[in-house]
């Protein structure tokens, strides 16, 4: 059913391992040109690919060792990999958003990887909500947020990391932190014995790194230790309401895990501030904190015009 909606150029809901993805044949360029238009997302803002495994990504990217290891130690899971695309890659130029760049990634999740398997190319896919808003992590939230827009959401109940993908690029042997994820830029040094620099934040070389994003209608206040009245969430030792602490246990993962959701349960619950604990700035913490400043930004009037994935 997914394989065949792809094939007939529509855009379908896939899980992965990370949030839901808004999916699409990469090889089309119409298709892909939908899920710009489903997501309200801006054409210059490109798409991740997602790929079976190392060597369908190498169809289309020059592939360095370094890049090898990364896909061979981190795959299939959280890890984004941006390379340069090779001049005969048949992938949609509105993946790359006009970039000579592709990222790829190779989800964990069997269902989504069977249907690239079978249709033999990669899927084009951001995350399943309208541009600017929260990622869904949950198949109900990709209907709630597109409902009527596509003919297929595939559930495979809530995602298990909860916040999307590290992204490095690697250009030779060269890495690069473009966005934190769940994979941390230690773990990926590490593994690798090579440093893992961070982007020149002057340069926006994808702009996802704009700032407001993740944006629930709520304000958010962050780092507090008590909710003044308002609806809390809570971490480790700090309580929140009732059934919002994201890991009474401090276990980063944990709080990763159930970000998303709860900032959507905490969301429909006020129409006041949500305020939130302090979240510890190390492995899965730098990705939660990065994502809870962009949802805690200033937005403008129209939120599209800043906030992009
Ligand atoms: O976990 C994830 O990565 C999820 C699931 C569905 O795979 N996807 C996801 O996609 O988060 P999206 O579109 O919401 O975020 C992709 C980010 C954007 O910030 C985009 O700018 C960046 O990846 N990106 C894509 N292609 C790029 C490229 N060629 N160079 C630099 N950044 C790129
Ligand atoms: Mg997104």
């Amino acid at each position: 059913m997914a394989v065949e909606k792809l094939l007939l150029g529509e855009v379908i809901g896939l899980p992965t391992e990370t949030v839901y993805g808004l999916a699409a044949d990469a090889h089309s360029e119409l298709a892909v040109e939908k899920i710009y238009r489903v997501k309200g997302r801006p054409s210059y803002n490109p798409l991740i690919c997602h790929v079976s495994g190392p060597e369908m990504a190498a169809r289309y990217v020059n592939v360095s060792s370094t890049a090898r290891k990364l896909m061979d130690i981190f795959w299939p899971g959280p890890l984004t990999v941006v390379c340069a695309r090779k001049p005969e890659c048949k992938i949609a130029d509105a993946v790359s958003a006009g970039l000579g760049t592709l990222a790829v990634r190779c989800p964990d999740n069997e269902a989504t990887r069977a249907v690239i398997t079978a249709l033999n190319r990669p899927i084009a896919a951001p995350s399943a909500n309208l541009s600017g808003k929260l990622s869904p992590t949950t198949a109900e939230s990709v209907y709630k947020s597109l409902s009527g827009e596509i003919p297929l959401v595939v559930d495979d109940g809530q995602t298990s990391v909860g916040i999307e993908s590290t992204i490095v690029a690697v250009d030779g042997d060269r890495i690069t932190l473009l966005r934190p994820g769940s994979v941390s830029a230690d773990e990926i040094s590490d593994c690798v014995s090579l440093p893992v620099h961070d982007r020149d934040t002057s340069v926006i070389t994808a702009p996802g790194q704009i700032n407001s994003h993740y944006a629930p209608n709520s304000r958010i206040l962050l780092n507090c230790d008590q909710p003044n009245g308002q609806v809390m969430i809570g971490f480790a030792g700090i309580e929140g309401d009732e059934d919002l602490n994201l890991s009474p246990d401090g276990d980063l993962k944990e709080a990763a895990h159930n970000l998303f959701e709860f900032l959507r349960i905490a969301d429909a619950r006020t129409d006041g501030d949500i305020v939130i604990a302090p979240i510890p700035q190390r492995g899965v913490g730098i990705a939660i904190n990065d994502r809870l400043k962009r949802a805690a930004a200033p937005r403008t009037n129209d939120n599209k015009q800043v906030a992009n994935d």
